[in-house]
């Protein structure tokens, strides 16, 4: 066990709720959430806001080490993100962040300082640290991996709902296509794809609303935390 309790790691498709069901596991079993995703949007923000190449791995790696990053206790259980003092929040779901973090996350040096920072993150345990290759390459040795999944058109459904919620419009082709493509470029890369370990729990959400999901995870944790 670690000082702080174990480390869940929950990877997943984007769009299948990685963010909302591990910030209610980790409210109800007093963790930390961490979203890997957002350091990638972070690096990615910064990289637009000074106008570097976005194809140059190096060079963001370089920008990456010269930045100050900390991950302090926020007002719900997700962790904030400080880059050099100043909280990213709306900045990180800009579309053309989205678009560029999902580039550079194809890089190895990034994913390798991303590797590193988010091993120091999580290494004391009580955290629930969400992303593509938690499981599998960050944290192969945490103690509970869920794989969770859904339908794209699933999740393409549940996107549209969210935005005409919010009074947006949407269109579901164009949606679902969008899905499809994220999927194959997560899926498909070379360095640390989006896969299952192999010792992951399988969590298909496509039948299954959220509160089950979010019970299923919590009976695996108490289960888990039974061995340590
Ligand atoms: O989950 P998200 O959409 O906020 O992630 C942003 C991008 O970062 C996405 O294109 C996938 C990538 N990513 C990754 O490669 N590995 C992670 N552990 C988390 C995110």
């Amino acid at each position: 066990m670690r000082p702080d309790g174990i480390v869940i790691a929950i990877d997943g498709p984007a769009g299948v709720g990685k963010s909302t069901v591990g910030k209610l596991v980790a409210a109800r079993v007093g963790y930390r959430f961490i979203s890997t995703g957002k350091m990638y949007r972070a690096l990615a923000w910064q990289a637009l806001e000074r106008g570097q190449d976005l194809e140059s791995d190096g060079g963001l790696v370089k920008l990456a080490l010269s930045l100050r990053w900390e991950f302090p206790k926020g007002s719900g259980p997700e962790a904030d993100i400080l880059l050099d003092g100043r909280k990213l929040e709306l900045e990180l779901v800009e579309e053309r962040v989205s678009k560029a973090s999902s580039a550079i996350a194809r890089l190895p040096g990034v994913r390798l300082f991303m590797k590193e920072m988010q091993r120091q993150a999580g290494l004391r345990g009580g955290v629930v640290m969400e992303g593509r290759d938690i499981g599998t390459n960050v944290f192969p040795d945490a103690e509970l991996k869920i794989y969770l999944d859904a339908s794209a058109a699933a999740r393409a459904k549940r996107r549209v709902g969210q935005l005409r919620g919010q009074g947006l419009p949407a269109d579901y082709d164009e949606i679902l296509d969008f899905i499809k493509k994220r999927d194959a470029q997560d899926s498909g890369r070379a360095v640390n794809p989006l896969r299952k370990a192999d010792d992951a729990s399988y969590v298909d959400s496509t039948e299954l609303p959220r509160d089950q999901v979010v019970a299923a995870i919590v009976d695996l944790f108490n289960l888990a935390t039974k061995k340590y």
